[in-house]
């Protein structure tokens, strides 16, 4: 591990994944852009307005503060600046950067989950973007969450019910179904998220680090499904820090650094340069950041 930086895994076995395609005829029509689009965060009382009195800023420094034209003790962290792409039918997009470098943030402003503070987003023809992970709630069963998380992909509670059943085998969770997904292991919630996810066979599949966990079994479903989506013309996008994931599922990578596009192109090229800058950025730091 001394060796090796901790944002790059590799908890695949490459032999278990799909081959990519890339190269392989022309791209299909688009079904994402993303045009200059930003995001912003607004955090609530993330910076002291000057001293401090029993851990809170007093009536008359908040009121200063407000004076000096900040509006209360908000601060922003702009997430995600000014990225554009145009992403297209049969295209796996990988997404790689550091930590907190806006992957997550992007693909939640793609899949419409955020508004974006500038910039726009266009889909095409009856989109299933998915972002299931923040519709699902840790508190409920996964069989709340399954209903909540299909209704969220745009099926009928009938088509919920009818693939119940399907989304529980896929994500071979068993009986944990019927309890809170606060209850489940990491790797059960992600399977169960991936199930949903993907229940839909959507045009446009969104996937942040789920793959991550799972065993091998797992893994040969969802890299099936994945295949499955692929030829029927959607869009995969997978947020990964395994570039050998991302290497042999995608066709196109985006590399993003505190919130820009750095890169966007072949997986080997892209992923190399962005290997390279960690190994460059260990070298300065000494340590992970
Ligand atoms: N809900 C939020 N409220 C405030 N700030 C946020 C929120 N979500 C993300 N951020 C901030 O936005 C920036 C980008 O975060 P984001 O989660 O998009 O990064 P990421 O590339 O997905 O990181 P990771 O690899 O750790 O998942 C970070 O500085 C993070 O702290
Ligand atoms: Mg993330």
């Amino acid at each position: 591990m001394a060796e090796s930086d901790p944002e790059i895994d590799f908890e695949f076995d490459p032999e278990d994944l799909p081959e990519k395609h890339h190269g392989s005829g022309p791209l299909g029509p688009p079904s994402l852009i993303v045009d200059n689009v930003h995001v912003k965060y607004r955090v609530f009382g993330a910076k002291k307005a000057g001293a401090v009195t029993n851990g809170k800023p007093s009536l008359y420094n908040r009121l200063r503060w407000r004076a000096q034209g900040h509006v209360g003790a908000t601060s922003e962290v702009h997430a995600v600046r000014g990225v554009s792409f145009v992403a297209h039918q049969g295209e796996a997009i990988g997404i790689v950067g550091t930590n907190g470098s806006g992957k997550s943030s992007l693909l939640r402003a793609a899949a419409g989950l955020i508004p974006p503070a500038e910039g726009a987003v266009y889909v095409g023809a009856e989109p299933s973007l998915l972002g299931v992970n923040a519709v699902l709630m840790r508190q409920l069963t996964g069989e709340r969450n399954i209903m909540i998380g299909g209704l969220a992909l745009g099926l009928s509670m009938k088509e919920v019910r009818e693939r119940f059943d399907e989304i529980v085998d896929f994500a071979d969770i068993g009986d944990f179904v019927y309890l809170p997904m606060k209850t489940y292991s990491s790797g059960m919630a992600a399977r169960l998220r991936f199930a949903i996810s993907s229940v839909a066979t959507p045009d446009i599949l969104m996937i942040d680090e789920a793959l991550a966990t799972g065993d091998a079994d797992f893994k040969q479903r969802s890299n099936a499904k994945i295949e499955e989506i692929r030829e029927h013309a959607g869009t995969i996008f997978l947020v990964s820090h395994s570039l050998e994931t991302v290497r042999r599922m995608c066709s196109r990578v985006l590399w993003m650094d505190q919130g820009r596009l750095v890169q966007d192109g072949d997986p080997e090229e892209v992923t190399d340069a962005y290997r390279e800058h960690v190994r460059s950025r260990r070298g300065k730091k000494g340590k992970k950041g």
